[in-house]
């Protein structure tokens, strides 16, 4: 049976705008920037996208495109003579499991805080409620529909499964958050949510700069969806020839829209409805953004309404994201070890639901995975997958990186290689080291 392959570019481009859009911009992301200080962070971690996040997605690419293989077949095919590499990517196919298994916490609360929209029920006592469902069986219960949503897309296929709903996802997405934040921003007090969000301040970056660079760092790679191998196996899905760095930078640059549009509603809600980062907010706690949240609806008009558009936009972006982490391992299984797209979906699922409900009961291994170990293991990956391009394929890559390209791509593509090879893997180990060194 032929491999499958996307119907066209713009589905390609939107599958992969709806795997970097996702739950790192509406929910990591405020919890990220309220924990290190607002605009300072946003401003690092603008940069450390463009620098480092546009370029990786590129190698990403590149390798997707070049092997037309998931991670681990990937790099294993590409690098004949040894079978080593192939370890790099199946240690991405790895790390897209263990994303899945608290992502999907996460996006069992967001089905949980959708359909208690329609009624406000959790509108009276915000901490309370997140408190009495965000870990526990209920918890477990939600995630599991969550993660039979995400199973049900993987079903449908390439084409008629993750093509197809993405692309009805992302302009609903891209609608619900402009009008919710074009609402938000004219509330009154809403100005000092948006200062906190916009006017640089740089003290937070000289008090911890480099904890505030560790965080910007695991953000960026996460909100693109880097160092798993996710932009792999999308773009290995591609037939024709698309400029890679054209295709890349539009998905970024609609990935940091989406995200700088996500804080223009929760930022300016926070402060018009909630009196800022209060207690609940400041803390840089993970619920802390629904607790905020939950807590303006009550307090505007017509709060149910705002909050089915604002958790129904959040739903499809996990959603879209969801189901790019499951397509990872079901491609390794249905390209390396021959099973069907549907068994493989089964079972994978079926074992996320086991290490996913660990972290559904257990609050400190949430925790743990969705702010330390996922950076380690994004940060790593991508530095593997960076070295293998700049290295291993070398010009072979740019080869990859010049075909379909443009004329300023082309110009681009050296510079981009020489990077690849040295600065932005040196950059990654750095980051590496310093995440490890923190957590003795
Ligand atoms: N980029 C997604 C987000 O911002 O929510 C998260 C993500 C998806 C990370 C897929 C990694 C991945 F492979
Ligand atoms: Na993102």
């Amino acid at each position: 049976m032929a491999r499958e392959s996307w119907a066209s570019r713009v589905g390609f481009i939107l599958a992969a705008v709806g795997s970097a859009v996702g739950l790192g911009n509406v929910w990591r992301f405020p919890w990220m920037t309220a924990e290190y200080g607002g605009s300072a962070f946003l401003a690092v971690y603008l940069c450390i996208v463009l620098l480092v996040g546009v370029p990786g997605l590129l190698a990403e690419f590149v390798i997707g495109r070049r092997s037309k293989r998931n991670p681990a077949g990937a790099l294993a095919r590409l690098a004949p003579g040894t079978k080593s590499w192939g370890y790099v990517g199946l240690f991405g196919v790895i790390t897209a499991l263990v994303l899945l298994s608290f992502y999907s916490v996460v996006g069992g609360w967001i089905l949980r805080y959708f359909a208690g929209s329609f009624t406000g029920s959790y509108f009276a006592e915000p901490s309370a409620y997140f408190g009495r469902i965000s870990f526990g069986a209920e918890a477990a219960a939600f995630q599991v529909v969550f993660l039979a949503l995400t199973a049900l897309v993987v079903l449908g296929g390439v084409r008629g499964g993750i093509e197809k709903a993405t692309k009805v996802m992302m302009p609903i997405i891209a609608v619900l958050l402009a009008v919710l934040a074009g609402w938000a921003v004219t509330q009154p007090g809403a100005g000092m949510g948006l200062s906190f969000y916009l006017n640089f301040d740089p003290t937070p970056i000289q008090n911890d700069p480099i904890g505030m660079l560790r965080a910007a760092a695991g953000q960026a790679l996460f909100t693109l969806s880097l160092g798993v191998g996710t932009m792999i196996t999308y773009a290995s899905y591609l037939g024709e020839d698309n400029s890679l760095a054209f295709d890349g930078s539009v998905i970024s640059v609609l990935n940091t829209g989406v995200g700088v549009l996500a804080g223009l509603v929760v930022f300016p809600l926070l402060f018009a409805f909630q009196g800022g980062l209060t207690e609940v907010t400041a803390g840089g706690e993970s619920g802390a953004i629904f607790m905020g949240v939950a807590g303006a609806f009550r307090e505007m008009p017509y709060g149910e309404v705002i909050a089915v558009g604002f958790f129904g936009a959040i739903l499809f972006a996990a959603l879209s994201s969801s189901i790019s982490m499951l397509e990872i391992p079901v491609a390794y299984l249905v390209d390396e070890q021959g099973v069907s797209r549907r068994s493989a979906t089964v079972g994978l699922t079926g074992l996320v639901l086991v290490t996913g409900a660990i972290c559904a009961f257990n609050p400190g291994i949430f925790d743990f995975v969705a702010s330390t170990l996922v950076d380690l293991m994004l940060t790593a990956g991508l530095a593997g997958f960076l070295v293998f391009t700049g290295w291993v394929l070398g010009k072979d890559a740019l080869s990859e990186y010049d075909s379909g390209a443009g004329r300023v791509a082309r110009a681009l593509g050296t510079p981009w290689l020489w990077s690849v090879r040295t600065i932005l893997p040196l950059f990654l180990l750095v980051t590496l080291a310093v995440n490890l060194y923190a957590l003795l």
